[in-house]
Formats: C-alpha cells, structure tokens, sequence
C-alpha cells in the first residue's frame, strides 16, 4: 500500500492485543516498525517474526524519559518517525467503592500520561519535519460510561479530549487520529482484581468481541490515506456490542 510501505511507525502497547496485531499488519504491507511496551521476551519474539524492518525499545509509557528515549531510538535507526500511536494501556477495572486507588493512579499514569509523554517527545520532531501522524486509542468507553469503568473511562474521555485539541492545533500539519474501539480479544482487563467486576464479567461471558485485525484494519485505513486527508474520529463496535 503506497502510503504505508517504508514508513516509520511507533506503536506503544506493541507487545500484545491490539498493537502487536497492527505491527503485523503494518510490516506486511511495508512499514518500518518500532514497537514499545514493558515485557521484553513478547517484543523479542514478535521482532523475531517480523524481521529486518522491525525493532524493539523496552518503555514504559508512565515514564517521560522512556517515550523520549523511544522517539529518539526510532529517529537514530529509520532517520525519522512519520507515526507514532499511543496505544498502551490498562483496564483494572473496579467500582468506586471498592477504593482502588492504586490502580486509578496506575491508570491515569498509563492511559493518560502515557498519551501525554509520547505527544510530547514527537510533536517537536513532526513540526520541525512540517508533516507527520499521532494517533491514539481511546475507547467506547471514552464516549460514553457505566457503573464499574468510572476511572479506566474517565482516562479515554481524557484521551479524546487531548486528541481533539491537538487536531486543533496543529491541523495546518499533522494527522491526528483518535481510534474508539468496542470489546475486542485481548490481554485487557486481566488484571482486573475487583470481585464485582469479575462476578459482572463473568455474565459477559459471551459477549460479542472483534479480533485485533478489525482494529489493525482500522489504523491502515487512518495511515493509508493520501497527504491531505486527516482521518479523524474512528468508531468501531462487534455487532451486537449494544453498549
Ligand atoms: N481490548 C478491548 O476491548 C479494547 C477496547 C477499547 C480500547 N482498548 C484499548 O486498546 C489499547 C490496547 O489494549 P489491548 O486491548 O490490546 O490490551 P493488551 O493486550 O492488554 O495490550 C496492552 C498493551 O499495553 C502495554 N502496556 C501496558 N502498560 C504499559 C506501560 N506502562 N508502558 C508501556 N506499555 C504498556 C502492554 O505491554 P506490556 O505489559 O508489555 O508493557 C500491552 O502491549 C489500550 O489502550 C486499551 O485501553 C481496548
């Protein structure tokens, strides 16, 4: 795909789910990928499978000088970042009664600062080049919420607040694309501790998930999109996801 093949391309959260799907997606049809995350052996791995036009930086999105250091490793290597997306994060999800404060700092930390970090070790870069794409993953959860994902969802409204006001700001230059997706198979949420949640899971059983590719689908189609278009706002649910 024209627009995709030797592009650079950082991925946070690359080490499972959602954005080591994408990485896939996106070297196969010729991208340069960096993939981010905390556990080494998964990225390792996943480098192994993708080959030469792939590597790895071990980085945890809580901390500013990891996202820096990212940034910076990706530049020394392809020369340049023409995407970067912020997709890490974490779902313990639990009911504001329950009191875990911990895993609300966690969240904050993860899926916002996160966000923050990584916007801010890019952007001067992507400015200073007069082109380049952010995007990130918020959630459906980031549109709308329910009793049980108070704070996970609070972090992807503030997710899509940020995306919007960095659209606004630097819409003369920069992509800016924040992606929403519904219930999708993956690593998020085991490490949910909170019994209420696990009991309410454990009705969900069944519930309708879209496999990663139907996010990986997604991210090209914002990606693949020739120069003057800026796709935006990318909505997606499994049919039957009512929520
Ligand atoms: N699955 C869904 O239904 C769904 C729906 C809506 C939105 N999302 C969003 O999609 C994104 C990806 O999640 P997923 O569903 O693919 O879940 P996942 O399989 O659990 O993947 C989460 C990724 O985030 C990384 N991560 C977590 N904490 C990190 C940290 N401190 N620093 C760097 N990386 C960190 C994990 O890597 P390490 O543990 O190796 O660091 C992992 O690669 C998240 O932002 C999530 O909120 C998912």
């Amino acid at each position: 795909m024209e627009n995709i093949k030797n592009k650079v391309i950082v991925i946070t959260g690359a080490s499972s789910g959602i954005g080591a799907g994408a990485a896939r997606k996106l070297a196969a049809l010729g991208a340069n990928v960096v993939l981010a995350a905390r556990r080494e052996e998964q990225l390792k791995t996943l480098v192994q499978e993708l080959g030469d036009n792939s590597i790895y930086v071990l980085t945890d999105v809580s901390k500013r000088a990891d996202l820096d250091n990212l940034v910076q490793t990706a530049i020394a290597k392809f020369g340049q970042v023409d995407v970067l997306w912020n997709n890490a994060g974490i779902m313990p999800l639990s009911f504001f009664d329950e009191g875990h404060v911990e895993e609300w700092d966690r969240m904050i930390d993860i899926n916002i600062k996160g966000v923050l970090y990584g916007i801010n070790a890019v952007l001067p870069h992507m400015l200073q080049r007069g082109e380049g794409h952010i995007l990130a993953t918020s959630s459906v959860g980031g549109l709308k919420t329910s009793p049980g994902i108070g704070v996970y969802s609070g972090t992807k409204f503030a997710v899509r607040a940020i995306m919007e006001t960095l659209r606004e700001e630097v819409a003369q230059t920069i992509k800016v694309t924040t992606i929403f997706p519904g219930a999708t198979q993956s690593e998020l949420g085991n490490d949910i501790t909170s019994p209420k949640i696990k009991a309410l899971y454990g009705n969900l059983k069944g519930m309708p998930k879209m496999d990663e590719e139907a996010i990986a689908n997604a991210v090209v189609y914002a990606i693949s999109q020739p120069g003057n278009i800026n796709v935006n706002d990318i909505v997606l649910r499994p049919l039957g996801q009512t929520r």
